[in-house]
């Protein structure tokens, strides 16, 4: 069953509440669920696009929450034809209510919920083309974690590049400036598009171009 009556409160959204921040000086023209617990509803719009636009076969995603952003790739996916999406949750609670939402979206197929710790959960190696950075106060560490499985092609996104105040922690995204070529979204809370320095396939591209 599609968009049944026990997700209708999930899906109503209102002005983003974020303070403002330099690069972002008028959050509320964006939006977010009342909840307020997953990423901007233009995010997931986003994530979703990427999907569409970068073709991923195996796509992480690291705190699926209600599993809206997971839901979105998932989309994505099911649109190209192909494709996975892979998301690690850490609260059971949360699993579930993701795990249907997904199917209720009718994109169960395309994404798998897995129940753990997104830094230690065991990976089976796959090579990554796309990763999705929400989940623990360890963004960092999460990225690291699966910094070995991404293939010469991947692309990493983070959000809530904005960290500190009432909203996050900080995030310590500075610490992966080395490592990674980084361009910052002026969204409320900030995303991070990242490809990592020295690939050698991405070094000779751009010197082809
Ligand atoms: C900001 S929410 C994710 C929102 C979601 N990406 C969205 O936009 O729809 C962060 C989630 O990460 C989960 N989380 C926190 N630490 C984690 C960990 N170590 N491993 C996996 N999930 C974790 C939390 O339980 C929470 O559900």
């Amino acid at each position: 069953m599609r968009n049944p009556e026990q997700f209708r409160t999930l899906r109503e959204t209102w002005p983003e509440t974020h303070k403002a921040w330099s690069l972002c000086p008028e959050p509320t023209l964006w939006s977010a669920y009342q909840d307020g617990g997953g990423a901007e509803v233009e995010t997931h719009v986003w994530l979703e696009s990427m999907v569409h636009l970068l073709k991923p076969k195996t796509v992480v995603e690291t705190g699926s929450y209600f599993g809206w952003s997971a839901t979105a790739m998932a989309k994505g996916c099911r649109d190209n034809g192909f494709g996975h999406v892979f998301t690690f949750e850490i609260n059971d609670t949360w699993i579930a209510k993701a795990r249907a939402f997904a199917m209720a979206e009718g994109v169960g197929d395309w994404v798998t919920f897995l129940h753990g710790d997104s830094h230690t959960m065991p990976w089976p190696e796959t090579s990554v083309d796309l990763m999705f950075c929400d989940g623990s106060d360890d963004r960092v560490g999460e990225i690291r974690r699966f910094q070995p499985f991404l293939s010469s092609r991947a692309l990493v996104l983070a959000h809530d590049a904005i960290g500190g105040g009432e909203y996050n922690p900080q995030f310590v995204w500075h610490r992966l400036q080395e490592e990674f070529v980084r361009v910052l979204l002026p969204t409320p809370r900030g995303l991070w598009i990242m490809q990592r320095r020295g690939v050698p396939e991405v070094e000779a591209a751009l010197r082809e171009v």
